[in-house]
């Protein structure tokens, strides 16, 4: 529990012993469902948690309410790591009010049963739509797809705080600390990445408000430099790349052949002046390939022929590249097989089906071990995708 600004608190929890966020991606540090109360002439509070953690936002509402009952609470995102204790709180204090839109309300009856909320207890608003508190006022801001169709976001008007739903939000516990930039991105470009339209939409109407602090579902609040998280986010959102000249070299090798080769390649790329990141896709999680391909403006898939198909990582990270809407770089292709090496033409087909993929001509194909014919398509390939 935390006093942010002048009666604004948050009262969400850490959760450190996560294993899998969304039942997919690792936590290493965790990760922080986050809650926030507005004590004014009225009070409201701002979404509930995860049920792994409803014990200890309870024990924070509790203090911060200090024998206070809630007027509002205003529902920002109906998916259950927010929303598992709406029922709860609404038996808790009976004359409190539930905030959200008109799409809300129906997710809320599916949850929780048709029943459970009769319909005078509903406050809906739609875009542009404020809820005085007092000193403090909220306008609503829609913002559909980031990352349900329910998703709304708040403007307080007196403070300037956008809380902004799981936007900015990023993994890893409030506690552990650590950069924001590589878990943001890992965050967003995974659970948000396919829906850069509607993040887009988003940063508009935010360029038109005077925001100074952003109070994020997850992780923690940001109040300094602010423009460097909206400019990330728009680089994210337009599928531009952060670093257009930097190589990512993602290998999925059975033996070790493949990976060798891909290391080999990679090193050639950091002679000819490239910053490169290795990844082998068999021992390092989809999530962090994904937000690698996007950070990297040049990618490099190396991949061993298996049973006339791709390698089973290989495959599974194209597949969510594709899931991500992956789009707008340029990829070069080294390929394995010992009998009949099939993963450049596979790998190919399925950067086909993405939008403004440039796929180099060369191809490097490796027989079952590097060899030294491979050193003359490696060259010519890395003079390819480098556009030296
Ligand atoms: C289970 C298995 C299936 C394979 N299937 C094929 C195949 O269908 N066609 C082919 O040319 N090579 C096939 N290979 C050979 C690999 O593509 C590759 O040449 C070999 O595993 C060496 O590369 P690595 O050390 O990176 O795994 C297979 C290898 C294994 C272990
Ligand atoms: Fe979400
Ligand atoms: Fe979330």
């Amino acid at each position: 529990m935390k006093e942010l600004l002048d009666s604004i608190y948050a009262v969400g929890a850490d959760d450190t012993t996560l294993d899998l966020f969304e039942s997919q991606y690792p936590v290493p540090q965790g990760v922080s469902y986050n809650s926030y109360v507005i004590l004014d002439e009225k009070v409201a509070v701002l979404d509930t948690i995860d049920t792994r953690a409803t014990a200890e936002w309870n024990e924070n509402l509790k203090t911060v309410l200090a024998g206070r009952a809630p007027d509002y609470l205003i529902i920002s995102h109906m998916e259950p790591d927010h929303s598992a204790n709406i029922a709860a709180l609404a038996r808790q204090y009976p004359a409190m009010k539930i905030v959200g839109n008109s799409k809300t309300f129906v997710q809320m009856g599916q949850f929780f049963g048709a029943d459970t909320f009769p319909s005078e207890r509903l406050v809906e608003v739609k875009e542009g739509d404020t809820l005085p508190l007092g000193h403090h006022t909220l306008q609503f801001i829609m913002a559909p797809m980031i990352h349900w169709p329910e998703v709304m976001m708040e403007y307080e008007q007196t403070d300037k705080v956008l809380f902004s739903a799981d936007a900015f939000g990023k993994f890893g516990a409030v506690c552990r600390g650590g950069a924001w930039a590589p878990e943001a991105r890992r965050y967003y470009l995974n659970i948000v990445g396919k829906y850069g339209a509607q993040v887009q939409a988003l940063l508009k109407k935010a360029a038109a408000l005077e925001i100074r602090t952003i109070c994020p579902l997850h992780g923690p609040v940001l109040a300094e430099n602010l423009g460097q998280y909206l400019a990330l986010y728009d680089t994210w959102s337009s599928y531009r790349p952060e670093a257009p000249e930097e190589v990512l070299v993602a290998s999925a090798s059975i033996h070790g052949n493949t990976k060798a080769a891909a290391a080999h390649l990679a090193e050639k790329l950091r002679v000819q002046g490239a910053a490169v990141t290795e990844i082998d896709l068999t021992r390092t999680d989809v999530s962090y390939a994904v937000a690698e391909a996007f950070r990297c403006g040049k990618i490099v898939l190396a991949c061993a022929t298996y049973d006339g198909g791709l390698f089973p990582c290989m495959e599974a990270f194209l597949a969510h590249l594709k899931a991500k809407n992956f789009q707008r770089r340029t990829v070069a292709l080294l390929e394995n097989g010992t009998w009949a090496p099939m993963a450049a033409k596979l790998m190919r087909a399925q950067l086909d089906t993405m939008k403004e993929i440039t796929v180099c001509e060369a191809v490097v194909t490796v027989r079952s071990a590097l060899s030294p014919a491979n050193e003359g398509q490696m060259d010519t390939l890395c003079t390819e995708l480098l556009g030296k």
